[in-house]
């Protein structure tokens, strides 16, 4: 699968890395996408076991290895860490930026203890690339992970989401960008309902993120929001009652 730059210019690109096929890949399809700046790339949420080939023969299509000097795990799941290890391999001093809350679950992973890890606090952490292009780690706790970033790439005004936007869509009618946004918010809804920890946590999200010029929008799974579909998104977003707040799973009724 091809790699496709999102948003590039001044020697600083978004690239998308490819998604699984939902008919190939084993477990959930997943987009991973990189942030590249003068040679050096940031990935956003590598990816799984099972998608570090591919991943790996894109991103090195744009840098050579030993420039894949950092990765954001947005949180501890599986189908976004568990390629962290085959990281490493390939370029041991990788600085690994994660919630300080699952520091401690990486080991099973079968993280090296002296791995570069970057622990990230609740309030989240602005770093700075090769070039000064600033990349904000702005918490969005409880969405679904209670130790949970998002990431806002300050040059492309494009917000990695991770799991928020994720969306099921059934194999063969996956595309890059959403072309029918109420079509697509079916494919978002049972996800989001289900894993999302609670209503008040996509409020004091979408605060924190209030006035954001936000140009586009890239989850981890499902397709990219842009133009007007990244305010009618968010304002989707805005009217969803998740978690206990939709319902207590479990319980009659
Ligand atoms: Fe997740
Ligand atoms: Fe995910």
């Amino acid at each position: 699968m091809e790699t496709v730059p999102i948003s590039s210019g001044d020697g600083h690109q978004f690239v998308w890395l490819g998604s699984g096929d939902p008919q190939v890949e084993k477990g959930i399809a997943s987009n991973q996408y990189a942030i590249i700046d003068s040679g050096e790339a940031l990935l956003l949420d590598p990816g799984g076991y099972h998608t570090f080939a591919r991943v790996f023969a894109n991103v090195t299509k744009l840098v050579k290895p030993e420039k894949i000097t950092r990765a954001l795990l947005s949180h501890q799941d599986p189908d976004v860490a568990a390629s962290i290890v085959s990281w490493l391999e390939i370029q041991p001093n990788m600085e690994i930026y994660l919630s300080t809350l699952w520091d401690r679950f990486l080991p099973h992973f079968a993280l090296p203890g002296d791995a570069p890890t970057v622990l990230l606090p609740d309030e989240g952490k602005t770093i700075a690339l090769p070039s000064g292009a600033r990349v904000r780690f702005i918490p969005a706790h409880g969405l679904h992970s209670p130790g949970n970033f998002v990431a806002y790439d300050e040059k492309t005004r494009i917000l990695f989401s991770g799991d928020l936007g994720a969306a099921m869509v059934p194999a063969g009618e996956w595309k890059l960008f959403v072309e029918d946004f109420t079509k697509h918010t079916v494919y978002m809804d049972g996800f989001h309902r289900r894993f999302l920890a609670s209503t008040k946590a996509i409020h004091a999200f979408l605060k924190r993120i209030e006035g954001l010029p936000i140009d586009m929008i890239c989850p981890q799974h499902g397709s990219i929001f842009r133009g007007g579909d990244v305010q009618r998104f968010l304002a989707w977003l805005s009217k969803l009652e998740v978690g206990f707040d939709f319902r207590s799973w479990g319980d009659a009724g």
